[in-house]
């Protein structure tokens, strides 16, 4: 190998590493920036509950409400992830709550029976607050969950989205028949 060949290709090489470096400073940057809260809406099973669309329903836990419709505000999903909602199944997620750390004004003795279900895991206030803001970004106020969502949420190899991809092309194709 002569000494030219070596340099180019360390040429080659160098001018690759320059053209990846934007790349991935382009995806870094467009990040989005509710993926921590995502990771905790799944880590802390929220979704086991809520559904991974945030529409909720039947099942353990009760009847895990509507996300997608919920009117609460930053501030009380906050405060209803931290403390859960007294004689329901929303379990709260705060440790310490109704012993150490004050919810809706109550401690143990004055929640009684209502005190909600613990949490399988504990969050951190930073936990908390991303996951109110990832269900505010991504779930409250948003229509029927898509397939595009789907996707995002878990990946575009996901089987778990293929019902989407069905109920998305039954109208197409009906469309169709109609022409
Ligand atoms: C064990 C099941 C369960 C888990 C896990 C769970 N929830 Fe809930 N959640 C419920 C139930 C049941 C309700 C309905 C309470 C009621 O009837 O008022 C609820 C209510 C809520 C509400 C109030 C909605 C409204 O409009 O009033 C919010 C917000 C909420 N959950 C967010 C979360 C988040 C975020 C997580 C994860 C950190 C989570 N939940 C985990 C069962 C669960």
């Amino acid at each position: 190998m002569t000494i030219f060949r070596i340099f180019s290709i360390a040429a080659i090489a160098g001018s690759m590493v320059a053209a990846l470096y934007p790349i991935t400073a382009y995806c870094q940057s467009n990040a989005d920036p509710t993926d921590p809260g995502k990771a905790v809406f799944k880590r802390a099973n929220c979704m086991g509950c809520h559904k991974w669309h945030g529409n909720g329903g039947g099942g353990y836990g009760g009847d895990a409400l509507s996300l997608r419709k919920t009117e609460l505000t930053r501030e009380q999903i906050i405060e209803t992830v931290r403390c859960g909602r007294p004689g329901t199944g929303m379990p709260f997620f705060e440790r310490g709550a109704y012993d150490s750390v004050q919810c809706h004004g109550m401690n143990r003795q004055d929640a009684g029976n209502q005190v909600p279900p613990e949490a399988g895991v504990f969050l951190r206030a930073k936990d908390v607050e991303d996951v109110a803001d990832y269900v505010i970004a991504h779930i409250k106020g948003k229509e029927e969950p898509t397939l595009a969502e789907c996707f995002s949420f878990f990946s575009e190899t996901s089987r778990v989205c293929d019902i989407y991809k069905k109920s998305e092309q039954a109208p197409s194709s009906s469309a169709a028949k109609a022409q």
